[in-house]
């Protein structure tokens, strides 16, 4: 359901069609809805009855109401995955930090303000691990009068990775939580929510993509897989990179992408080879050989339109790196570059008024008494920042903030690790296992230039973690193995075209160094987009403090805000 209202409507300038920002309308009906996959049903949680939900359209700055009506039986939050929402964190979503969460039978009305995000976003549910089906693309065209800045593709086409449990997944989830070891491992990934031909019982159902010999296509890509970074690959066709998570890059050709949850990627595809079928498909990457994980592959068939015979009786499957290939992930990742043209330039803080290092780290706790842990060594795992696991307040913390009520967070997020030590050696003490549990944030003053380090730490066990940050894009100034060296590292960084993101992947017992300008006054979820170390507590706060300006203020909350 959607409606367009034009607010100022199209008018003719000096012989210029001229458009201003739209008003798009949407209803998201949140409803249980049967679905069967690898031969076994089950109710999943919907948008509109659909899986994957339904595609937001827009415009570069246009505004979008969503009207959030919850017909389930469990609470729900939505939250915009890329979009900044200037001064207006009400809408962003993520339970507990903006908002209490829409309880069954209510409603919220959510206002979702673009402004200079173009390209491909998603929206997912924020609240326990409901995101698993409840997700959409979030479609950012130009603005009516510009283009993209390559030849217009023929046609978009969505690619929405996923992955699938033939179980419930809240009694995934719980399960997860209660055993304190790893999650089960999904039964199947999904393309636009079909596991493919590898799968049983799967075949009819395959993405199909029709595709004219000779034209140029546009993948809109999104990983909403909740534990896992992704290979994706077409058989015998490159792909150029054009876009990621909502701001253009300089074209990057390339045979495969990595891709981790929450990412998004836009991706051009000529369909340049001789007529036939192709698969495209995508498996899991994982760096820890001691896990259990899903290994299987989810495909997809890219047909060419026309007249042809096929020798062979299934499309040609594509190369994908190893499972454990850590190379091919972060030589992936770390090639992209923004596009930084006059029409679309950056804006990189050259000086920095914030240095911050944060460490991320697998925790233990031990396990409560007359219980069995599934972690390591029997206790059970945890996740942290800076040595803290977040422990999410009752209520929402943004309303705290904004109502000055005490009590429910504390402002003493640390700037640094508490401790220094070896972060990534091979043998760490298992003194360092165990973390603090807070509700801590950490204030950030208006205009603030803010450098970011993430350290990845080999405390339990090193692995990737896909950093996403609300409220903000920012720019992956520089990336590396081992530890960060304060004097060495920034050396190498790249200050001229850094790709501006949303979500980066820290390498594996590596780093990442962020920068952003905090001319976002709010209060903004930072998180690890494994929602297995979100559920550990791999997560904190900014909040940005309001400048002076009329237009340096957050916004008054709407009227409708969720009631805990
Ligand atoms: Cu895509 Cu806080 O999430
Ligand atoms: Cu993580």
């Amino acid at each position: 359901m959607k409606i367009h209202v034009l607010v100022f409507g199209l008018f003719m300038l000096h012989g210029l069609i001229r458009s201003q920002a739209a008003l798009v309308r949407y209803n998201f009906v949140v409803q249980e809805t049967s679905y069967t996959r690898l031969c076994s049903s089950k109710n999943i949680l919907t948008v509109n009855g659909q899986y994957p939900g339904p595609t937001i359209s827009a415009r570069r700055g246009d505004t979008v109401i969503v009207d959030v009506i919850n017909q389930a039986t469990q609470n729900i939050t939505i939250h915009w995955h890329g979009v900044k929402l200037p001064r207006y964190p009400w809408s962003d979503g993520p339970e507990f930090i903006t908002q209490c969460p829409i309880q069954p039978g209510a409603r919220f009305s959510q206002k979702i303000i673009l402004s200079n995000e173009e390209g491909t976003l998603w929206w997912h549910a924020h609240s326990d691990w409901s995101r698993a089906t409840v997700h959409g693309l979030l479609v950012v065209s130009p603005k009516i009068g510009t283009t993209f800045p390559f030849p217009k593709p023929h046609a978009e086409i969505p690619v929405i990775l996923g992955d699938w449990w033939k179980n419930d997944i809240q009694t995934v989830m719980e399960d997860f939580m209660r055993r304190g070891g790893d999650p089960a491992p999904s039964d199947a990934l999904t393309i636009n929510g079909q596991p493919g031909d590898l799968y049983n019982c799967s075949r009819l159902g395959t993405t199909k993509i029709n595709v004219d010999k000779g034209k140029t296509y546009m993948l809109r890509m999104a990983n909403a897989a909740m534990n896992n970074i992704m290979f994706f690959a077409i058989a015998n066709h490159e792909l150029i990179v054009v876009g990621t998570d909502g701001a253009y890059t300089k074209p990057l050709k390339t045979n495969y992408l990595a891709i981790s949850p929450g990412q998004t990627i836009d991706v051009l595809l000529t369909a340049n080879q001789p007529r036939g079928r192709f698969y495209m498909a995508a498996k899991f990457y994982n760096s820890n050989p001691r896990s259990i994980f899903d290994n299987t592959t989810t495909t997809a068939i890219i047909k060419y339109n026309g007249k042809y015979t096929t020798s062979t009786p299934s499309p040609a499957l594509p190369r994908l790196p190893a499972f454990n290939d850590r190379k091919a992930s972060t030589r992936f990742t770390s090639s992209l570059r923004s596009l930084a043209t006059t029409d679309h330039p950056i804006d990189v803080p050259m000086t920095i008024s914030r240095k911050l290092l944060y460490t991320l780290s697998i925790n233990t706790l031990p396990c409560a008494s007359n219980t069995t842990c599934y972690g390591p060594r029997g206790n059970r795992f945890s996740a942290s920042i800076n040595n803290i696991t977040f422990d999410d307040p009752k209520t929402s913390l943004l309303g705290a903030y904004y109502r000055r009520i005490n009590g429910v967070y504390g402002d003493e997020f640390p700037d640094n690790p508490p401790f220094a030590f070896d972060y990534t050696a091979i043998n760490l003490n298992s003194s360092l296992q165990t973390p603090k549990n807070a509700t801590e944030v950490k204030i950030l003053k208006y205009n603030d230039t803010v450098e970011l380090v993430f350290q990845g730490t080999n405390v339990v066990s090193g692995i990737e973690h896909p950093m996403h940050m609300h409220g903000y894009s920012f720019y992956v100034v520089g990336s590396g193995f081992g530890n960060f060296d304060r004097k060495r590292d920034p050396l190498n960084y790249n200050l001229v075209d850094p790709p501006l993101r949303q979500t980066i992947a820290v390498p594996q017992n590596g780093w990442t160094a962020i920068r952003f300008r905090a001319n976002n006054p709010g209060v903004w979820f930072m998180h690890c987009h494994f929602e297995r170390h979100v559920s550990w507590g791999m997560e904190t706060v900014f909040i940005v403090k309001n400048g002076k300006g009329a237009h340096e203020r957050m916004l008054p909350p709407p009227k409708d805000m969720p009631k805990c």
